[in-house]
């Protein structure tokens, strides 16, 4: 795509996806790439600009990720955050130490407002520092444009160069002004004129479906999630009756969820393309038998839906691409882009087996963040409940369970969530918690009921609030609402005596179980 952009250099820190969710938010597309990544590719994409990221390491370590000179050289501006604004000093001649103090969390900033950086931004604005090193000397050619009581230089710049450098975390919402000062940065500093903007990119997305496809025969992953349904309406307006969409039913679905995407994608639902659902759940439950290794279970779950699609493609004819609703983040946590470490292999990306039997695969969100995704779902007409629909995992119930999947604990798994969905909703609480589930611990325990011992599941309840997915809170469900998903849980769903509610924030926690 022929778009100006703004590229973030990644050096492992654990906001890096969150400063081009921001970048993007000020209209402009940004791409996230390995410090690793050569300067001539870098030179080849002409970005507008270049955000250096954080990173946990000292700029002045033997092995640290680093840069060359020569990035600051491309006469392309360039903002380094933290670790990336130490890394900048450091290369260009200006000294980073470990700081006498180290400054964590919200912190007074004093800024010069000045600067282009901080252009409409208070004298005095609260930033999120999280340092141990500092900067103790600027490079020659800067000027400091921002301290705090503890850290001499919060800020530097060399307009000239347009070079700029930022010791707290402008991405994260805990810096008040932070966005700001960002658009500052990719609009003004850059002269990006904001481009990205949802409705060019699903117009430009169908065109590019369009004549990529041709005449071919499409085969589109229907899993009744988001990503997936916005990717097949997309692809559905792109090429119509060209597509056919196989929904799985893997028998990892929530309860009724099955027939809910039936309704929707099916003969009677809005939209015009061919649908097929295949009952697979005895042939999942099959494999799935014994195995309780996470990992080993995802790697299952994406095989096996693999031989259906591609049982089905055989049965539908020649067909030419397979559709699958990738979308940035598990693009970015798999591996592929950025320094992100494989936390998961999300069974989109990574799970794929060699000898797929389709010429090539579209995935048109893979460059999207969640929240775009849903944006791109509303541009293209899609109800609003499918649209705001909570997300779910690729491997479903399979990864909410855990250790061994069987068909009565997917019961178990399936009637405890509708209880708690159905309460969460009753709450009014289901648009602003951000994801919520039951899951089944692998932990049985003793308990009572009536007279009788029972030995049972225990049910954890999971709810969190995020902004990109990569970092959640658990959400505050009043004591009340638990309480009753409890009690209704315990006396609705045969084979459960227990019930917890998870606490973890992620990190050091994920969102699923497994
Ligand atoms: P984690 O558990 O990694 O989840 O903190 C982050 C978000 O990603 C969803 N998730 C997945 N989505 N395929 C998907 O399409 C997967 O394999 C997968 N694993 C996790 C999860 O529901 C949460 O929204």
């Amino acid at each position: 795509m022929d778009q100006e952009k703004v590229i973030v250099i990644d050096f492992g820190g654990q906001y890096n996806q969150l400063v081009a969710r921001r970048v993007r938010e000020c209209n402009v597309y940004c791409e996230i790439y390995s410090y690793r990544t050569p300067i001539e590719q870098i030179r080849g994409m002409k970005p507008k600009g270049i955000i250096l990221t954080g990173g946990p390491n000292s700029c002045y370590g033997e092995d640290s990720p680093t840069c060359s000179r020569e990035l600051f050289e491309l006469g392309i501006p360039v903002l380094g955050l933290c670790y990336g604004a130490q890394l900048m000093m450091h290369v260009l001649g200006g000294k980073v130490e470990k700081a006498p103090v180290r400054e964590y969390g919200k912190i007074e900033v004093s800024v010069d407002t000045s600067s282009m950086l901080f252009a409409d931004v208070q004298q005095k604005t609260i930033c999120w520092m999280s340092h141990n090193d500092y900067i103790s000397q600027i490079a020659p050619g800067f000027s400091i444009v921002a301290h705090t009581a503890d850290c001499p230089v919060a800020a530097a710049q060399n307009p000239d160069r347009q070079l700029y450098a930022i010791q707290f975390h402008p991405e994260v919402l805990h810096t008040q002004e932070g966005t700001k000062m960002l658009y500052n940065f990719v609009r003004n500093v850059c002269g990006c004129t904001g481009t990205w903007r949802m409705d060019s990119f699903v117009e430009q997305s169908i065109c590019e479906i369009r004549e990529k496809v041709g005449g071919g025969k499409v085969l589109c992953a229907l899993s009744g999630g988001v990503d997936s349904s916005v990717a097949a309406v997309m692809l559905a307006k792109a090429i119509g009756s060209q597509l056919t969409c196989v929904f799985v039913d893997h028998g990892l679905l929530r309860k009724n969820e099955g027939d809910e995407v039936e309704e929707v994608f099916g003969p009677n639902g809005p939209y015009e393309l061919n649908f097929v659902r295949v009952n697979a759940q005895e042939r999942f439950y099959g494999k799935l038998a014994g195995v309780s290794e996470p990992e080993q279970k995802r790697k299952i779950i994406g095989e096996e839906f693999i031989r259906v699609f591609e049982e089905e493609a055989k049965k539908i004819g020649a067909v030419d691409f397979l559709v699958q609703g990738t979308i940035y983040p598990d693009v970015v946590e798999s591996g592929l882009g950025g320094e992100s470490a494989v936390i998961k292999s999300h069974h989109n990306v990574g799970g794929l087996p060699d000898y797929v039997d389709f010429k090539e695969i579209i995935e048109p969100l893979r460059n999207l963040f969640k929240d775009e995704v849903r944006k791109a779902g509303l541009e293209l007409g899609i109800p609003e409940k499918l649209v705001f629909r909570q997300p779910f995992p690729g491997p479903g119930l399979g990864i909410r369970i855990i250790g061994e999947v069987t068909a009565d604990k997917v019961r178990i798994v399936q009637d405890a969530d509708a209880i708690y969905r159905e309460e969460i909703a009753n709450a009014g609480l289901d648009r602003s918690i951000g994801q919520y589930f039951a899951a089944l611990t692998n932990m049985r325990s003793v308990g009572v009921m009536g007279d009788e011992r029972t030995y049972d599941y225990a049910v954890a309840l999971r709810a969190v609030n995020t902004i990109d997915f990569m970092t959640a809170e658990a959400a505050e469900i009043p004591f009340e609402v638990l309480q009753k998903v409890m009690s209704r849980i315990i006396n609705e769903v045969r084979g459960v005596n227990r019930v917890m509610y998870d606490l973890t924030s992620k990190p050091p926690g994920t969102i699923e179980f497994e």
